[in-house]
Order: structure tokens, then sequence, then C-alpha cells
């Protein structure tokens, strides 16, 4: 009788731990990387079209209007979710969700102890996959995140005001951690 509950309780632990293979951790930071190459590189090169015919009073409505839809297109394209999140929103459409927001937390924790911070693949409960990796400050994100009159215009800031009256995503300096790319795989 005592083996049995031991034999249950060890089940128990197999059943509730939800692990990949090394190879399955592989194969999703693969597929992970280059979905956010692509959208990276999607989002970046409509972006310098719009700054290049009209800077950033042009790109950030620009931004406002195709930013998720460009996401969505993509996610539908690679058949999978993509979300771009942030501990300090412009759009509250990128709200994270719990875990997104600890994945956050623990990125700014090995940032301050100046580790080393890398992508990370996990599945969750209902046996999803699931891809996160960081998104740092580059010098040309300063025009629209860093330090208002400094880097941000005033009439910028006026632009990004109109748009998200709640914006959070200034004032920041280059290398910081501005979010996290969130890539959601369906089975
Ligand atoms: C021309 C202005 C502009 C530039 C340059 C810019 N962004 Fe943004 N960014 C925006 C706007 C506008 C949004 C809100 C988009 C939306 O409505 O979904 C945004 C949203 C984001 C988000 C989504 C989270 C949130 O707060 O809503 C991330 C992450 C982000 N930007 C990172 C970057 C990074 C990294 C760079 C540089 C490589 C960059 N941005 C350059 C204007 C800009």
């Amino acid at each position: 009788m005592k083996n049995f509950f031991i034999f249950l309780i060890f089940t128990g632990f197999i059943s509730c731990n939800h692990s990949l293979t090394p190879e399955e951790k592989q194969e999703y930071s693969d597929k992970g990387k280059e979905i956010v190459q692509a959208s990276f590189n999607a989002l970046s090169e409509k972006l310098t079209e719009q700054m290049k015919t009209g800077g950033a009073a042009k790109a950030i409505p620009f931004c406002n209007v195709e930013a998720l839809p460009l996401t969505k297109q993509l996610s539908e394209k690679y058949n999978v979710t993509i979300k771009r999140t942030s501990d300090k929103l412009r759009n509250q459409k990128n709200k994270p969700s719990e875990r997104e927001s600890k994945i956050i937390d623990s990125y700014q924790k090995l940032i301050s102890e100046h580790k080393e911070i890398a992508p990370i693949v996990e599945m969750d409960s209902n046996n999803n996959k699931h891809f996160y990796a960081p998104i740092t400050v580059k010098a040309n994100c300063l025009v629209c995140h860093g330090i208002v009159k400094e880097f941000v215009t005033v009439k910028t800031d006026s632009i990004i005001k109109s748009l998200y009256p709640n914006d959070k995503a200034v004032g920041y300096l280059e290398g910081e951690l501005r979010g996290i790319w969130s890539i959601a795989f369906k089975k």
C-alpha cells in the first residue's frame, strides 16, 4: 500500500513536470528566433521608410495603425501568436500576461546583476510551447523612446501623448531593456 502511494506521488510529479526535451528546446528556439527576426525586419523596414519620408511625425501615427496588424499578419503566416510587450507600455493592447511580466522581471534582475540575458523556451500547463526574447533599446529607438527634450523632441512627445495618453515608454537609455518578444506556438 505504501509503495502504491509512493507510486501515485511519483507519477503525479511526472505529469506536472511540463518539460521539453533538449531537441524540442532547440527546435522551438530556432523557430522563435527566425520569427522574431522576420517580425523585427518587417517592422523596422516600414518604420525606416516612414521616418525617411516624414520623420517621427509620420512614423508614429503609422505605428499606431500598422504595428499590430503587421504582427497579426506574420502570426498567421507562421501559425503562431506574435506579441511585443513591456513593463512600460505605450499601447495598452500590448499588455503583458502574468507569465510575461515574470519573464521581464527576471531579465531586469539579470541585467542589474550584470549577467547575460538569453531567449527562453518553455511549455505551459496546457502543453503549449512559448518562446521569449529580450528587446533592448538601440540608438535609433531613442527618437521615440528616449529622454524627452534630449532625444524625443517636444513635438514628437506631443504626438505620442495625443495617441497614447498613458504612454510610459519614453525616458529609455540605449542598451536598456525595452520589453520582450513573446511567441506562442499552436499545437
Ligand atoms: C517613430 C517612432 C518609434 C521608433 C523609432 C520606435 N518605436 Fe517602438 N513604438 C512606437 C509606437 C508608436 C508604439 C506603439 C505601437 C502600437 O500601437 O502597437 C511602439 C511600441 C513599441 C513596443 C511595444 C510595447 C508597447 O510599449 O506598446 C516595443 C517593444 C517597442 N516599441 C520597441 C522599440 C524598439 C526596440 C525600437 C528601436 C529598434 C523602437 N521601438 C523604435 C514608436 C516608435
